[in-house]
């Protein structure tokens, strides 16, 4: 992923650090920080927001400030660098993780915003189970209008499956992630590209609750 940002495979605004059109483009961004939004401020008391794989921060800092503490998580250090630098408030911090590797923060819920597009089957197999800890999971994911055969594999980059005309669907095989039950948040058709940016909300049943 270094190599991505520092090539700028997706993308170049100028900036240092550019996640690509998905997290910059206002017709992308603006109805799912909306309904995100609208899914934090439901909480009377505010959760604890684990962002995995949190890139340029474009979207993430919109959010902030409907969350009791935002933990924001990437594998760039350089990047979590940056962020920490242009990003600062009392209940937000960055650290650099590898989220296929490592343990993560605990939290209430963990947003991972097209991130799980760009693993491979083996990484996305990796950090599942560890999702099971979050009462809430907000999955974003770029996919094929219409039907396809979800979970094809690729190799980890800056690309994703659209193009082998796939894309990740994490309660399909070979993940089969158990939840309680799931919700559409929100549906983006992108002018510019193929596909359907669609974000769903999991509901899992929580065995130890913070
Ligand atoms: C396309 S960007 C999306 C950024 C942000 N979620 C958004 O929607 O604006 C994907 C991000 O996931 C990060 N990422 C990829 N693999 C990761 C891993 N194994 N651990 C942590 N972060 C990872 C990348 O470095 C990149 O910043």
């Amino acid at each position: 992923m270094d190599q991505v940002y520092a090539n700028k495979l997706w993308g170049d605004d100028g900036s240092q650090f550019y996640s690509g059109d998905g997290s910059h483009y206002p017709e992308i961004t603006d109805p799912y920080i909306a309904a995100v939004t609208d899914f934090l401020k439901s909480f009377e008391d505010p959760l604890v927001v684990v962002d995995l794989g949190c890139g340029d921060f474009n979207v993430g800092r919109d959010l902030v400030k409907y969350s009791k503490k935002y933990i924001a998580v990437d594998i760039v250090n350089e990047l979590i660098d940056h962020n920490r630098e242009n990003f600062k408030s009392n209940q937000l911090e960055f650290q650099c993780l590898d989220i296929a590797v490592d343990q993560l923060p605990s939290g209430d819920c963990a947003i991972l915003r097209q991130v799980l597009q760009h693993l491979s089957n083996a990484e996305i197999q990796n950090i599942i189970p560890k999702l099971a800890d979050y009462k809430y999971v907000i999955l974003t994911e770029h996919l094929p209008d219409g039907d396809f055969l979800p979970n094809k594999d690729i190799i980890s980059g800056q690309g994703i499956r659209l193009k082998k005309h796939s894309g990740v669907d994490v309660t399909a095989k070979p993940f089969l992630m158990k939840v309680k039950s799931k919700q559409v948040l929100c549906s983006v058709k992108p002018r510019d590209y193929d596909g359907v940016i669609l974000t769903t909300l999991y509901f899992n049943e929580i065995k130890n609750p913070l």
